[in-house]
């Protein structure tokens, strides 16, 4: 283990459980971590994508020599039961679990609609994935983060979480706003156990079928627009949105506790 001053500068050693690990967010943070050599627990409802989320990591495991792993877990986080399971499960596999970054949510197929027009199904279904997830996982993990006395916890939010979403649907933005809201709470909770949970908040990034679909749907003045709003003048990629995530889930963040990145090339400035 490389360390400075104690500090542990790779993630050897260290079990990460990733939630959405199917697309692209959550598949680039799987090879994120395990490239520099974490155990990481990648799971996804979506089974077929999440066995091609493993190879690539795989892969890029053994390109670089890491010493680093991925194991597949198929789980509905939204599935209180299931995820008490998984943590379980997980547990008995790795002997503990030291990372827990919340990646799963999106916008379940939905396309914005006035809110007369927005069912109570339509409502559920956003909290469920995006926001009830993340409280279904840190609850059943941080037990054993408390027991072992470390832990770092990030969630993914999205700039419509700290503002209003470009896609206009509304239990998306409040889904995500609450996720942000339990991650200072967790922070205040959990700090004292020497567990950090800070949040990542992403701008645009073409990381799956549904962001493809609407940058496509955009005419060229509107792609254009969308890139003069953005300080670094590019959209994201899914490793843009890792990188700060590595930093929350190392020991450099370990004063840092309860914060948000907008990881969005300067879209959004506070
Ligand atoms: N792509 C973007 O532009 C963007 C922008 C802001 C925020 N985000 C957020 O980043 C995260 C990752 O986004 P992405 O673009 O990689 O993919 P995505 O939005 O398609 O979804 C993330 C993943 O979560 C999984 N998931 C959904 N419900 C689940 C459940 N109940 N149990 C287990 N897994 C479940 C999906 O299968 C998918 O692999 C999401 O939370 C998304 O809201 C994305």
């Amino acid at each position: 283990m490389q360390s400075v001053n104690s500090l542990q500068l790779t993630f050897e050693n260290r079990v990460a459980v990733v939630t959405g690990a199917a697309h692209g967010i959550g598949r680039a943070i799987c090879r994120e971590l395990a490239i520099r050599g974490a155990q990481v627990a990648a799971v996804d409802i979506l089974e077929d994508a999440l066995d091609e989320s493993g190879k690539e990591v795989e892969e890029a495991i053994a390109a670089h020599g890491s010493a680093g792993a991925i194991r597949l877990y198929p789980c509905d986080a939204a599935d209180s039961a299931a995820v008490k399971s998984l943590a379980e499960s997980v547990v008995r596999d790795f002997g503990k679990a030291d990372i827990l970054v919340n990646v799963a949510g999106g916008v379940a197929g939905q396309v914005h609609q006035p809110i007369e027009a927005v069912s109570d199904d339509d409502w559920r279904k956003v909290i469920d994935i995006n926001l009830n997830t993340t409280f279904y996982m840190i609850r059943a993990f941080a037990p054993y983060m408390k027991e072992a006395a470390y832990g770092r916890i990030v969630n993914i939010s999205s700039g419509a979480g700290r503002s209003s979403s470009l896609t206009g649907i509304q239990a998306y933005t409040s889904a995500k706003a609450g996720q942000i809201g339990l991650t200072r709470q967790m922070a205040r909770e959990l700090g004292r156990f020497g567990i950090t949970v800070n949040n990542v908040a992403p701008g645009f990034v073409l990381s799956n079928p549904s962001t493809e679909r609407q940058w496509q749907a955009m005419s060229k003045e509107q792609q254009d627009g969308l890139i003069e709003s953005i300080s670094s003048r590019r959209l994201g990629t899914p490793e843009d949105i890792a990188h700060p995530v590595l930093f929350f889930a190392s020991d450099f963040s370990r004063y840092v506790n309860g914060q948000i990145i907008s990881a969005d090339g300067g879209l959004q400035l506070f």
